[in-house]
């Protein structure tokens, strides 16, 4: 799929078929999180993915809702900070760019996701149960499959009012 054609038609998933993910296909959308740009070479993205079905139906039970239970894969997307506790903003912003470039590698192949950005706060029982980790910044958890069905696209502030060309 050429990319603006990639761009233009992802779409979030709120509904995923039974069928699994090939780990091929999961390892071409890791290794494009893997290549997003990133400050100084920090590379601060954690993933953990569930796809075995124990694991994921335990994340899905604790999650509630839905797509987490229809999705082939749960994955768990953090921050790892270069230094000291809190991420800085700009270690925030490369784990949005690494999910993105996640997000359209896995749309390339056909497969949806959904982002469950605050499912877990305030949960530290549930990040260790489930995912193993330890008071780290867990920033989401990306529900992913094959749609079983596409949303229509939704609307969108018009480009003028989210761009000012400087002169
Ligand atoms: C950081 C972030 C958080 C989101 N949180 C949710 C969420 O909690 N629940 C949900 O259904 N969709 C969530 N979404 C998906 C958005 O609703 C979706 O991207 C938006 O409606 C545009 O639709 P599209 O992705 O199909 O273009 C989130 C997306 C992002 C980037």
């Amino acid at each position: 799929m050429q990319f603006w054609q990639l761009a233009e038609s992802r779409r979030s998933c709120l509904e995923f078929e039974s069928t699994p993910i090939p780990r091929a296909a999961l390892e071409r959308c890791l290794l494009a999180a893997h290549w997003a740009v990133d400050p100084g070479r920090s590379q601060p993205w954690r993933l953990v993915i569930l796809w075995g079905e124990k694991p994921r139906a335990r994340l899905a039970e604790a999650l509630g809702v839905a797509p987490a239970h229809s999705a082939a894969v749960l994955l768990a997307v953090w921050c790892r900070p270069h230094a000291g506790d809190v991420p800085t903003p700009t270690e925030l912003l490369a784990v949005g760019a690494a999910t993105a470039n996640l997000v359209l590698a896995a749309w390339e192949q056909g497969v949806g996701s959904l982002w469950l950005p605050e499912a877990l706060l305030g949960r530290p029982d549930v990040t260790r149960a489930c995912l193993g980790l330890e008071g780290e910044h867990l920033l989401g958890v990306l529900a992913m499959g094959y749609p079983a069905a596409v949303p229509p696209r939704p609307p969108r502030v018009p480009l003028e009012q989210c761009v000012r060309w400087a002169p």
